[in-house]
């Protein structure tokens, strides 16, 4: 099978599971994203977004065949992204996005990370899964890490959401403390570069 060739999708609904990915999933996971990011509604990933981070993704599958995807990103000891959430659109409207943000909120609620946020064209979705609209300067400021590799940087227009799974939890605590820097290794006075000899000409 080609790279370009479609994704291929189940057109009825059936049985649906949802079960981490494995990295024989990258490209599916890849086709369906990218195909939906061609349509503007989510952003692209690159193949190696997508196999670097493998770990982080789930797989929806109906009757065993591969149905959607999303990822759960770690950003801090207290917040996690909800991120490349797709079902392929046969199958949207059948509960399987549903099924693939609890797998997620499962997964973070398993790692103790007390909040979500997501930045989505589909707040009403989001709304559904437990999500509140926030504004971007109410996330903290690691969470734009990535942005800087968007092509929308200078001009976002997701809208931030976050749900919030344990209001009591602050495991940010851990590393409200400045930490003692570790000295980095230095390069000795001595350290020259080596000298490399031009063959000599014939
Ligand atoms: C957004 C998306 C993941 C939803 O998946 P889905 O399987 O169609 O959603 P579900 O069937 O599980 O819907 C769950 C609930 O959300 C509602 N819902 C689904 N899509 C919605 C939308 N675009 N706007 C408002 N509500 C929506 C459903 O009606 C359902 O409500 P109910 O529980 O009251 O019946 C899917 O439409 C998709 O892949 N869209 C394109 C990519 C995208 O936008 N991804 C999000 C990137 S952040």
């Amino acid at each position: 099978m080609s790279s370009s060739s479609p994704t291929p999708v189940p057109t009825a609904p059936g049985h649906v599971t949802v079960r981490p990915a494995v990295v024989a999933d990258a490209k599916l996971i890849m086709q369906l994203v990218n195909e939906l990011a061609l349509q503007q509604v989510m952003l692209p990933r690159s193949p190696a977004s997508v196999i670097e981070n493998i770990r982080d993704f789930v797989i929806a599958e109906v009757d065993g065949q591969f149905a959607g995807c999303g990822a759960l990103a770690i950003t801090w000891t207290d917040i996690a992204e909800v991120r490349s959430l797709a079902v392929a659109p046969a199958m949207q409207k059948h509960g399987i996005g549903r099924r693939i943000v609890d797998a997620l909120v499962d997964d973070a609620k398993r790692l103790g990370i007390p909040r979500l946020f997501a930045f989505t064209y589909v707040p009403g979705f989001f709304a559904k899964m437990g999500f509140t609209i926030c504004e971007h300067e109410q996330l903290p400021h690691k969470v734009f890490n990535d942005c800087t590799h968007c092509p929308k940087f200078l001009a976002c227009d997701e809208i931030a959401m976050t749900r919030v799974l344990d209001a009591k939890a602050s495991p940010s605590k851990f590393f409200a403390k400045p930490q003692r820097a570790i000295p980095l290794p230095q390069r000795t006075p001595q350290f020259s570069p080596p000298v490399i000899e031009k063959p000599a000409k014939a």
